[in-house]
C-alpha cells in the first residue's frame, strides 16, 4: 500500500490514523517510494520537543534539486516546468521546460561556485518575480548554499538587517523590477543596504528594466555574461537530510526578524506530499500560486512542491490591478490554469471592483481554488467560490505558517467537504490541540483555544538562525513540550478547525505578517516621538490595518499633526517597507499602563475597533483616566 496520494475521505481517515499511530512507518514509506536518495536514513524521526530539537530522516543523504528537476528529465524533459507571465501583458510569456530549467540551474550553480560560493555559505537573493529568481534559488540548493530570499518590496534597512543577521557572502539582484506601472530600482536599494553589510563580497546583477545603474568595481558583476560562459554540466552537492536548505525571515512580536531555518529532507518530503494532496494535482494541470517567492508560500508552492511533483507552475511578475482588474482572470484563460491559489486580501480587493472585470471570463479551465495567508471571511469566501470557482471548484482554505514549511490544516480538494471560513481538518501527520489559559489541553468539540501542535512534522523549521534559545522561547515555552502557533482557533462539532486570528502581538496586514514592536521601534526613532503603541483593527480589504497611538515629546507639541503623521509613515516605510505604514494615527497624552509598566493593548485594540462596550478590568491600570481621553479622541 502506498501512502503518497489520498483518494477518498475514508482513506484520509485511514492514513491520518496510521500517521498518528505509526508516524515512522507512514513518513518512511512516503520518503522511500517517492524520492531518490544517495543514502537512506538511520531513523525516520528523532526529537525532543522540550529542547526544540527535531530531526527527520536522520543521516540520509539527498539533493532536493536532483529530486525537483533531474529526476523528471527522462519522462518530462520537454514538459513545461515554469510558465513565466511578465508584468506587461504585451510581453510574451516564457515556457521553460524541465530540460531548459535543468540547464539554466546547472549554469547558475557553476557561476555560484566559480564566484567562491560553497556548501553552507549564505546567499541573499533580492530579485523581482523573474525566472532568474527561481534559477538562483534552485542553483543555491543544488550546491548546498543556503538561500535567503528577501522580498523585493523590503527597504534597504530591512534588507541590510537580514543580510547581516546571517552574514550573507553574496547578493543576487537585478537592475530593477516592474510592478504594475511602477519600476523599482532594486540595485540602488542593494547599494544603500551594502553600505552596512561587511560580509558581502560580491553582487550578481541580472538585467530586467535596462535602467542605468552604478556598478561597483571589485564587487558587482553582470550575471548574464557569466551564465553565457558557464558550462551546463554540474554535479550536485550531496546533502545531509538536516543540512539547512534556506533561511526565510518572518517578523517576531518583539525584536529583530527571525531567520527561520528549514532543512533539506523533511521539507522536501512534506512540501511534495502536501502539494499533491491538498490540491489533488494531476499530470498536465497548470498550477498558479500568486504569491511572491519572497514569502514561504512562494518557496513551497511556486517552486519546491510543484517541481518535486513534476508539475507546471506559473510565475507571475505583475499585480492583480494592472493594466486593470481583469489581469488574474486574463492570465487564467491565457494559460488554461487549472489550480489557482491566492490570498483573501486579493479576493476582497477584486470583489470590490465592478463585476464586469470578471464576468466576461468563463474560467472553465479551473478545477481547484485555494486561499492562504489570513482568515478568509464569509463574504470573500462566497465571492471566490461563486465567481472564480463557479460553484464547481473545491475551495481549499489552507492554514500554515513560515515556520511550518507546508500546509497544516486544509481541506483536500475533491475529498474533504468544505465549510465556509473553515480550514477544516489536519493533514496526515499533524496533531493540532487547543490549549486554555491554564495551559491545559481542551478536549472535545465546539471549543476555542490557543492552537498548538503536539508532534513534530517533517517540514517544521528547525531553529532561528543564530539563536536557538529564541526559537525555544518563542515556540516551545508558552505551552511546554508543544509547538505554539500564535494563532487562536475554534474546533466545531465535527472537529473542523477555524482559525480565528493571532493571539500575540503580530498583525496580519494584507496577508503580511507584521510584528508591532519593530514598527514601534521605527516610529520611536522620529525625533518628535516619545512613545508609541501599534495595534491592528479590522479593515475591509486588508483584513487588518494598523492603528498607531503616539505620544509626542514636548518639542513635537507645536508641530503640525498632518506633517508629523506623514513623516512617521515615511520613517516606517524607510525602516521596514510601505506595507507597514499606519492607516490611522492618533496623538495621545498617555497610554494605558499597568503598574509594571506594560501597555494594556487589549484596550487600545478595542478603541481602534470602535468597540467601547466593555473594557474589562482596568483596575490594575496606573492611569485609568487615560482610557476615556483616548476613546474621546479616536479617529
Ligand atoms: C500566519 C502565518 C503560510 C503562508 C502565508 C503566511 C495566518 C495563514 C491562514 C488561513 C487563517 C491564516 C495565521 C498564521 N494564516 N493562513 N488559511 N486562515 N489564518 O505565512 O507570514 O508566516 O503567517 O498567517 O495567523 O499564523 P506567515
Amino acid at each position: 500500500m502506498s501512502y503518497y496520494k489520498i483518494d477518498s475521505l475514508e482513506q484520509y481517515f485511514k492514513h491520518y490514523n496510521k500517521s498518528i499511530r505509526e508516524p515512522r512507518k507512514f513518513w518512511g514509506k512516503i520518503a522511500e517510494e517517492n524520492f531518490t536518495w544517495y543514502q537512506q536514513w538511520e531513523k525516520v524521526v528523532d526529537f525532543n520537543m522540550a529542547e526544540a530539537d527535531v530531526k527527520w530522516f536522520v543521516d540520509a543523504k539527498v539533493n532536493i534539486v536532483k529530486n525537483a528537476i533531474d529526476r523528471h528529465l527522462a519522462r518530462r524533459g520537454n514538459k513545461t516546468a515554469i510558465i513565466f507571465e511578465p508584468n506587461n501583458p504585451d510581453e510574451p510569456a516564457l515556457h521553460i521546460t524541465y530540460n531548459e530549467l535543468h540547464q539554466r540551474v546547472c549554469k547558475m550553480a557553476n557561476v555560484l561556485r566559480a564566484q567562491g560560493i560553497a556548501k553552507g555559505d549564505r546567499v541573499c537573493i533580492y530579485l523581482p518575480m523573474i525566472p532568474e529568481l527561481a534559477v538562483a534559488v534552485l542553483a543555491c540548493a543544488r550546491i548546498g548554499a543556503i538561500h535567503s530570499v528577501v522580498f523585493a518590496g523590503f527597504s534597504a534597512a530591512a534588507l541590510a538587517t537580514r543580510i547581516n543577521d546571517s552574514d550573507c557572502k553574496m547578493v543576487v539582484t537585478s537592475d530593477g523590477g516592474f510592478r504594475g506601472n511602477k519600476t523599482i530600482g532594486l540595485k540602488s536599494i542593494v547599494d544603500e543596504a551594502l553600505q552596512s553589510c561587511p560580509s558581502v563580497k560580491s553582487v550578481l546583477v541580472a538585467k530586467r528594466t535596462n535602467d542605468e545603474i552604478s556598478m561597483h568595481a571589485d564587487r558587482d558583476i553582470w550575471l548574464q555574461p557569466l551564465l553565457d560562459e558557464a558550462s551546463d554540466n554540474n554535479v550536485a552537492e550531496i546533502m545531509d537530510a538536516e543540512d539547512p536548505l534556506f533561511i526565510l525571515y518572518t517578523s517576531g512580536s518583539t525584536g529583530k526578524p527571525k531567520g527561520m531555518v528549514h532543512t533539506t529532507a523533511g521539507y522536501m518530503v512534506y512540501t511534495a506530499y502536501t502539494f499533491k494532496n491538498v490540491f489533488n494535482y494531476e499530470e498536465n494541470d497548470i498550477f498558479w500560486c500568486t504569491a511572491d517567492i519572497g514569502w514561504i508560500t512562494g518557496h513551497s508552492y511556486i517552486l519546491y512542491g510543484p517541481l518535486l511533483n513534476g508539475a507546471t507552475t506559473v510565475m507571475f511578475e505583475g499585480v492583480p490591478s494592472h493594466p486593470d482588474f481583469s489581469r488574474f482572470w486574463e492570465v487564467i484563460e491565457k494559460h488554461r490554469v487549472t489550480h489557482f491559489y491566492t490570498a483573501p486580501t486579493a479576493i476582497r480587493a477584486l470583489a470590490k471592483e465592478n463585476i464586469d472585470y470578471i464576468q466576461p471570463y468563463p474560467l472553465k479551465s479551473l478545477k481547484v481554488i485555494g486561499s492562504v495567508g489570513e482568515p478568509i471571511n464569509e463574504e470573500a469566501w462566497h465571492w471566490y467560490n461563486d465567481h472564480v470557482g463557479g460553484k464547481r471548484c473545491p475551495l481549499v482554505d489552507t492554514w500554515w505558517q513560515t515556520e511550518t514549511g507546508g500546509i497544516m490544516i486544509s481541506p483536500l480538494a475533491f475529498i474533504t467537504p468544505t465549510k465556509p471560513t473553515y480550514a477544516s481538518l489536519p493533514l496526515p501527520g499533524i496533531q493540532p490541540v487547543l490549549m486554555d489559559e491554564k495551559r491545559n489541553e481542551i478536549e472535545g468539540n465546539q471549543v476555542t483555544g490557543s492552537l498548538c501542535i503536539k508532534f513534530p512534522w517533517p517540514a517544521i523549521a528547525r531553529t532561528i538562525w543564530g539563536n536557538h534559545q529564541r526559537y525555544k522561547d518563542t515556540y516551545f515555552s508558552t505551552f511546554p513540550g508543544k509547538y505554539f502557533t500564535g494563532d487562536g482557533a475554534l474546533r466545531d462539532e465535527v472537529g473542523y478547525y477555524r482559525i480565528t486570528g493571532r493571539v500575540d502581538d503580530v498583525v496580519i496586514v494584507s496577508g503580511h505578517n507584521l510584528g508591532t514592536a519593530p514598527i514601534e521601534d521605527a516610529i520611536n526613532e522620529h525625533p518628535a516621538v516619545a512613545e508609541s503603541a501599534i495595534v491592528g483593527f479590522p479593515h475591509d480589504i486588508k483584513g487588518n490595518a494598523l492603528y498607531g497611538y503616539i505620544i509626542l515629546k514636548e518639542t513635537g507639541e507645536s508641530r503640525d499633526r498632518n506633517n508629523l503623521a506623514n513623516e512617521i509613515n515615511m520613517m516606517i516605510s524607510h525602516q521596514i517597507g510601505p506595507i507597514a505604514k499606519l492607516d490611522k494615527i492618533q496623538f495621545v497624552n498617555g497610554l494605558p499602563k499597568t503598574r509594571s509598566g506594560k501597555i494594556m493593548r487589549r484596550i487600545l485594540r478595542k478603541i481602534a475597533e470602535g468597540d467601547f462596550s466593555n473594557f474589562g478590568d482596568i483596575s490594575t491600570l496606573l492611569n485609568p483616566e487615560i482610557v476615556e481621553e483616548i476613546k474621546d479622541g479616536r479617529i
